[in-house]
């Protein structure tokens, strides 16, 4: 799968056949480099309520004719919007046409813009193709991180390191060692100055546990 960088924590999953995006964020994103009349997609998979996560869902949906997967009450507010939306929630996966979704903790909080539920935030555990891409959401370290490294070879993980919010570094760090993935890439950083967070900092560390970190810009393709 390519998986395609466009700022904050937003990502494009192209299968070849299928493409998914995961909290996609361009309105009022500074780092975003589309726009919403660029974006094509087939599912959209936000992470949690937040702005700067659910960010553009709702009207991406609408414009692609997308199906929006997430935690039972994220699927139930698009639903009530009249858009397509699958339920699922922490521990469940489901094999949709273009590979397998699981969601996995994150500890987090989630609510909806205008502060409604929005139910638990979360990661997603993408399987495409036999290769592996984990996106922690937004989250602090928790120790059960180990065990999605336990029980996945994770071939990409993105990881929050902007501190404040979410991991800083040093956290992001020890979840590279629970997680073990072939390569991390750092995200949700220096979009704001309240998440100003040191990219190589993260990089030379991570490196110095022999482990393997690509720093992405937005438009930066990575193909695992
Ligand atoms: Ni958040």
């Amino acid at each position: 799968m390519k998986i395609k960088f466009h700022g904050h924590a937003f990502v494009e999953v192209d299968t070849g056949k299928h493409k998914i995006l995961l909290d996609p964020f361009i309105t009022g994103n500074p780092n975003c480099d589309v726009t919403l009349e660029d974006v094509k997609c087939d599912f959209i998979i936000p992470t949690h309520g937040h702005g700067d996560n659910f960010g553009d869902t709702v009207e991406l949906a609408k414009r692609n004719d997308a199906t929006v997967i997430g935690i039972y009450e994220i699927a139930t507010y698009c639903s009530a919007q009249g858009l397509k939306a699958h339920p699922m929630n922490i521990g469940g996966g489901f094999n949709f046409p273009f590979g397998r979704v699981k969601l996995t903790m994150a500890q987090h909080s989630s609510s909806f813009p205008d502060g409604s539920y929005a139910g638990d935030a979360y990661g997603v555990i993408l399987t495409i193709d036999g290769k592996n891409f984990y996106q922690a959401g937004d989250t602090g370290l928790f120790y059960d991180m180990k065990l999605i490294g336990e029980m996945y070879k994770i071939d990409a993980a993105f990881l929050p390191i902007g501190d404040d919010f979410t991991m800083g570094v040093d956290d992001a760090v020890k979840a590279v060692e629970f997680v073990k993935p072939a390569v991390v890439v750092p995200i949700h950083y220096d979009t704001f100055d309240i998440i100003k967070s040191d990219a190589n900092d993260f990089k030379r560390k991570v490196e110095s546990i022999g482990k393997k970190c690509v720093i992405m810009k937005p438009g930066d393709v990575l193909e695992i």
